[in-house]
């Protein structure tokens, strides 16, 4: 069984996140979403709701897993008998941090290779970064995020009422 890893911060999770588990589901026999505690960020949201926001998204797509982990990726990826970690990749921007990433855990466990898939152009310009500071002057994010998730994040973050 082949099992892919795709982790990220998901503060909260996007359509462009969606995108991309949908995508990497199909390379994979099992997807494991795994929402990692990043130390560089402070989160918005906490551990248990980004995951039940990953759940909600993700449940019609049946090979793919949910979960939070805490700790190096690298041994994550190790204990989960997983063969790749997937990434999404934006621009140019995104990649020479990606690619210190794939290096760096490559040196952490030699037999994992990091898998990437380019966003689609349509959401070239999406973040959870632009996700929360819209929502925060309560914009429309509609376009932005699944429904199931939408009301959820304008509950927590909006604060002009
Ligand atoms: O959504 P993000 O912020 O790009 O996700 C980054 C994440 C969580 C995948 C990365 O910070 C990570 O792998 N954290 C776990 C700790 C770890 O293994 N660090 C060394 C990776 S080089």
């Amino acid at each position: 069984m082949r099992i892919g890893v795709y982790p990220g911060s998901f503060d909260p999770a996007t359509y462009g996140h969606l995108d991309i588990i949908r995508r990497a589901s199909r390379l994979f026999d099992k997807l494991i979403v795994a929402a990692m505690i990043n130390g560089e960020k402070k989160s918005a949201f906490t551990m248990e709701e980004k995951v039940d926001f990953l759940k909600r998204m993700t449940q019609d797509i049946p090979n793919v897993e949910v979960e939070s982990f805490s700790g190096l990726l690298a041994d994550y990826v190790r204990e989960k008998k997983a063969c790749a970690i997937v990434k999404g990749l934006r621009a140019v921007s995104d990649f020479e941090y990606e690619f210190q990433m794939a290096l760096a855990n490559k040196k952490l466990n030699p037999e994992l290779d990091t898998v990437f898939l380019m966003t689609e152009q349509k959401y070239l310009f999406l973040s959870s970064t632009i996700v929360r500071d819209i929502a925060r002057h309560g914009g429309d994010i509609t376009e932005l995020v699944p429904e199931e998730i939408r009301e959820d994040i304008m509950n927590k973050l909006d604060q002009t009422n």
